[in-house]
């Protein structure tokens, strides 16, 4: 028997938390969004995808495996992103002046696990999308940046672009139609603003009942709030919150997570027919949050939610006992926060141990 070498490479990718949030598909193909977004990506030691890539002569065919159940591999997506990775390589070793190892040619064996519950709307494909192109970059050992990491991130999963960065990072939409141009970009490193913090509150680890994509797509077709929210609201508000994070204004950055949250899930319900994330306890959240920035005459916390009914809250350092602890104090006694493994509550502070 013929002993075949087995190339590996290893790497983990953070979730990210929208807080101008991307809804919305120009172009589904090619996964150009209608709106540009932008997002705090996550501590590495919190919510993370670790993802290795192998590759070797002794595989059959490209295999992907998720939590350890096998994935379908053949999804217009997942090939995308395999695909330009692979003509990457195919150009890195034609170009080089010494022979390189043809890694293009070899079947994939990609292994990803997630430390939080996939598709409970806690952007599992975010992180897994990005996971996986860094892992087979690296693998591939191609001298690609973050952005054109992200380009091709994007391909497999539009929020998964902006993983590809830590700290605050915006995703450009673009405007070319071959969407070279529609990368994410840092907006400021994690260490900009190391007193902010995220607590993840896990109100359910069920999987979604619509998923980002196909619900993005009904609220374009059918949503009547959908075109003045895409051309009016999100670029104003993009200018804002990049201001905001430069400025370290949490007051501004607050205002605006919440406005946009409410306003992407009031684009939801008015889709047709309507589209439900948030659940009792996800409003008992917002309320939670409204009573502790009414009691602090400012914004102290702010909430937001993406196509689930999990909560994230951003606060500052000088308000956790205020903050994380009025949460905890609640949700441990309260029913109907479950987390994974039974866990009252899953609260995860970030940020600035560096991504
Ligand atoms: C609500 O990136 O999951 O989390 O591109 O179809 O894979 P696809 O969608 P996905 O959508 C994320 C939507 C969101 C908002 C956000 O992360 O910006």
């Amino acid at each position: 028997m013929t002993e075949h070498n087995v190339y590996r490479s290893s790497t983990y990718a953070p979730v990210n938390i929208a807080v101008i949030k991307y809804w919305g598909k120009r172009d589904p193909t090619l996964n150009l969004p209608t709106n540009s977004s932008l997002s705090v990506t996550l501590s590495q030691s919190d919510l993370r995808t670790h993802t290795t890539a192998t590759c070797s002569a002794s595989y059959t065919s490209d295999s992907l495996l998720l939590n350890g159940k096998d994935q379908d591999i053949s999804t217009a997506r997942t090939q995308a992103c395999l695909r330009e990775l692979r003509t990457l390589r195919r150009k890195l070793e034609s170009e080089s002046s010494h022979p390189l190892p043809e890694l293009s040619s070899l079947p994939l064996k990609i292994v990803s696990e997630n430390n939080f519950p996939t598709a409970a709307g806690l952007a599992s494909s975010a992180a897994g999308f990005a996971a996986l192109v860094r892992a087979i970059a690296d693998l591939y050992e191609l001298p690609a940046s973050p952005t054109e990491l992200s380009r091709i991130a994007r391909q497999g999963s539009g929020s998964a672009c902006r993983s590809l960065f830590g700290g605050y990072v915006a995703w450009n939409k673009g405007e070319k139609d071959d969407g070279s141009d529609s990368v994410a970009y840092e907006v400021a490193p994690a260490s900009h603003w190391p007193d902010m913090r995220a607590l993840v509150l896990v109100a359910s680890a069920e999987k979604k009942d619509v998923s980002s994509t196909s619900g993005m797509q009904t609220t374009v077709k059918t949503s009547s709030l959908f075109p003045a929210r895409a051309e009016q609201v999100v670029p104003k508000r993009m200018k804002e919150m990049e201001k905001a994070i430069r400025e370290k204004d949490f007051e501004t950055f607050g205002r605006i997570t919440m406005a946009e949250s409410n306003s992407f899930h009031a684009t939801c319900l008015d889709t047709s027919p309507p589209i439900f994330y948030m659940n009792d306890t996800s409003r008992a959240a917002i309320r939670v949050v409204e009573s502790l920035n009414q009691a602090a005459g400012k914004v102290v916390a702010a909430y937001t939610f993406d196509a689930g009914p999990n909560a994230v809250i951003y606060y500052l350092a000088e308000n956790e006992a205020e903050v994380a602890g009025t949460f905890k104090c609640i949700l441990g006694k309260k029913e109907g926060w479950e987390g994974q493994k039974g866990k009252a509550v899953t609260a995860k502070k970030a940020l600035n141990e560096g991504v």
